[in-house]
């Protein structure tokens, strides 16, 4: 049977994709953050997952404000980079694996979460930049299945229900009959406000909170609405409810196997969780 084995959360800010193509890597202002990966990279061609569920969110590229599924999965043979404005350059596709992602379509759908089904489907950066940051240079790169949630446009989905969609999720890895190793990404966040009067706003505190009950409380979290992270954690901070999906998807018990906070890159908070899910 298919066994999640963990999961990985990390910012996906586009200057990060910059300070990637520039390799950055042991300038003052990158070094801390770059130096938080290495142990997660480690530990990856270690396990080798077969594939990775990548759950983030669209910025713009493939949905805009006319259409705007609340959540949206990929089932295609492969995902293309686009570049959606940042100016990042960009990548070669991403390999998918469109059998299990119908699979996880037809068990979510049975259990009532229906999805925007896409057999085509662009990535941005925040599914570029955190496949760049765990697999460098695409060894052991596993197949991927994205999750695209709407943080662009309110309503966006509740915490709680985000959660819930990751147990889902969960539970329709664990029903697939093949033996593979999924790893589960949630990547965004973690509090940043890009625009508007409080544009700039970091809340170290609520993040370095939000890390620490994510591992073994996280349904503590699931009390706060879309609006308390917007108040929170700023405009943009609703990206943590990737984190939580991500964590949904895991064993009720996981272990902490590393974790890195700075700030700032850029205008944001930035973190970065390894989770090992029970044996
Ligand atoms: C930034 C952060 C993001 O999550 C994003 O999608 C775009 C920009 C930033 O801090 O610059
Ligand atoms: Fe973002």
């Amino acid at each position: 049977m298919a066994k999640i084995i963990g999961g990985l959360t990390t910012s996906h800010i586009p200057a990060i994709g910059g300070a990637i193509a520039r390799e950055t890597f042991e300038d003052p202002y990158w070094k801390p953050f770059f130096d938080g990966y290495p142990p997660v990279r480690d530990w990856l061609q270690e396990k080798k997952p077969d594939v990775a569920i990548v759950i983030y969110n669209d910025h713009g590229l493939n949905f805009f404000l006319d259409k705007m599924p609340a959540f949206a999965i990929g089932a295609a043979p492969e995902y293309r980079n686009r570049d959606e404005g940042w100016g990042i350059p960009t990548i070669p596709p991403f390999p998918g694996d469109p059998a299990l992602s119908w699979h996880i379509i037809e068990s979510l759908s049975a259990e009532e979460f229906d999805l925007c089904t896409c057999q085509e489907m662009a990535v941005d950066h925040g599914f570029c930049v955190p496949m760049q940051l765990f697999w460098p240079d695409r060894k052991n790169m596993p197949r991927t299945i994205p999750v695209a949630v709407n943080t662009v446009q309110h309503p966006i989905p509740q915490p709680a229900r985000c959660y819930k969609m990751g147990q889902a999720i969960g539970r329709a890895v664990a029903s697939w009959p093949e033996d593979i190793k999924v790893v589960v990404l949630g990547t965004g966040g973690m509090s940043h406000q890009l625009d508007g009067e409080r544009a700039g706003f970091i809340n170290k505190t609520f993040d370095l909170m939000c890390m620490d009950k994510i591992v073994d409380s996280p349904e503590e979290l699931t009390k706060f609405s879309s609006l308390d992270l917007v108040r929170e954690a700023g405009a943009q901070g609703t990206e943590f409810i990737m984190w939580l999906m991500m964590r949904g998807a895991l064993s009720e018990t996981v272990t902490l196997k590393h974790k890195n906070y700075h700030i700032p890159i850029s205008n944001t908070g930035s973190g970065l969780m390894l989770l090992e899910c029970a044996a």
